[in-house]
């Protein structure tokens, strides 16, 4: 029996997480679901559930939950995110040819910008007021009004992300995929920072034998959208994986489809991209899909191979036929959209057996 604790969160994360655990119970897996209170701060009792839990599920966080997500992966050190991109005939893509969209956002999750780090700018000019850029200009000459945020990067963060997108690129080669890592920096404006991933990714990813290419963010974000195809393991540092994973999203049908695994040192956890969306929450509209990817993402960590295939391809059969929420342009509601792809889940996995 593996255990699995369910953290909802607010907004339609409870409404998503709900369709995912009814899902979950359905595939007559030994699994107990278990949801211990939330609540800011998060109790300990709730921590020590999920720490000793064999695998996680979140909802989606908003401005009362996101102690939750806040702990979940800034604290628990869930350094790699897991965010796979992937078009299926019935999703609804702004582009022209989505056909065989199929790549994996890999987001740096604990260095960066994340979590922010922020103080008035007469702190950062006091105790280093000679820090200049490269045109020679000091701090000091902002003045002090404002305010600064630091960046902060590791060889540690990025040889461990860089490790990572070299095993994932190695199992994707193994199903067929190019297994090609492509990282993405701005280090023609950040050198030193953003350049310390260059060097360090571009390395292991050379030494791993694996097909290799950088781009700038910028670039990126064009490519993500004019050549999709071309993407197989995109290793972003963490604000740009941030930003770079709902265009991503978009371009295969759209956030309330997009699933992602959060993973650290012995720790997991598993969650759709989207957020809480108050413009719809209590509705009982949102899509369940992208929480439901993810709880087949969490089937595959707990060592369940076969029942998050069949999962993931129910989600493309009803994806195709049926039934959609309102985002695809359909009227069914969270949970019958949930109960369509169980239902889906169950054949497929007689078909299998
Ligand atoms: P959001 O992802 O909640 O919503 C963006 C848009 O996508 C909205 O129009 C929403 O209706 C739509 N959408 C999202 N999920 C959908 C679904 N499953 N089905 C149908 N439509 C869906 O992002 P937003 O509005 O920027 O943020 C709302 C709150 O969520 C904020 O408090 C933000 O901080 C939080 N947030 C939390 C995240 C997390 O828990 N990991 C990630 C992103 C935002
Ligand atoms: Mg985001």
């Amino acid at each position: 029996m593996k255990t699995v604790v369910a953290l909802p969160g607010e907004g339609i994360g409870p409404e998503v997480v709900d369709a995912t655990c009814e899902l979950l119970m359905g595939t007559g897996l030994p699994l107990k679901i278990l949801t211990p209170p939330q609540g800011a701060p998060l109790p300990d009792e709730t921590k020590r559930a999920a720490r000793e839990a064999d695998g996680v599920l979140f909802g989606a966080a908003g401005p009362k939950t996101s102690p939750v997500v806040s702990w979940l992966r800034w604290e628990m050190a869930a350094w790699a995110g897991v965010r796979p991109i992937r078009f299926f005939p019935g999703m609804r893509s702004p582009l022209a040819e989505p056909d065989g969209i199929d790549y994996v956002i890999l987001r740096e999750n604990s260095e960066g910008l994340y979590p922010g780090r922020e103080g008035p700018l007469a702190d950062l000019v006091r105790l280093m007021p000679d820090i200049a850029d490269r045109t020679g200009r000091t701090v000091r000459e902002f003045g002090t009004e404002g305010r600064f945020a630091v960046k902060v990067v590791t060889p540690r963060g990025a040889e461990r992300i860089g490790r990572f997108a070299c095993d994932l690129a190695r199992r994707r080669q193994a199903r067929g995929k190019p297994g090609k890592v492509t990282l993405v920096t701005k280090s023609n404006v950040l050198p030193k920072t953003d350049g310390l991933y260059d060097e360090i990714v571009g390395r292991l990813v050379r030494e791993a034998g694996l097909p290799f290419e950088h781009f700038h963010v910028d670039d990126a974000a064009r490519r993500l959208v004019r050549f999709p195809r071309a993407m197989d393991v995109v290793l972003c540092m963490n604000l740009y994986g941030d930003i770079l994973s709902d265009l991503g999203a978009e371009t295969a049908g759209g956030l309330g489809l997009a699933p992602s695994g959060n993973f650290g040192d012995g720790w997991a956890y598993f969650e759709s991209v989207h957020g809480s969306a108050p413009d719809i929450a209590g509705q009982k509209i949102a899509n369940p899909i992208g929480a439901i990817w993810s709880g087949a993402l969490m089937l595959e960590h707990l060592g369940h191979p076969q029942a998050a295939a069949d999962v993931v391809r129910a989600v493309e059969q009803v994806v195709k036929q049926g039934p959609h929420t309102r985002d695809m342009k359909g009227k069914a509601s969270t949970s019958e959209v949930g109960a369509a792809v169980a239902e889906a889940a169950r054949s497929q996995s007689k078909v299998a057996a």
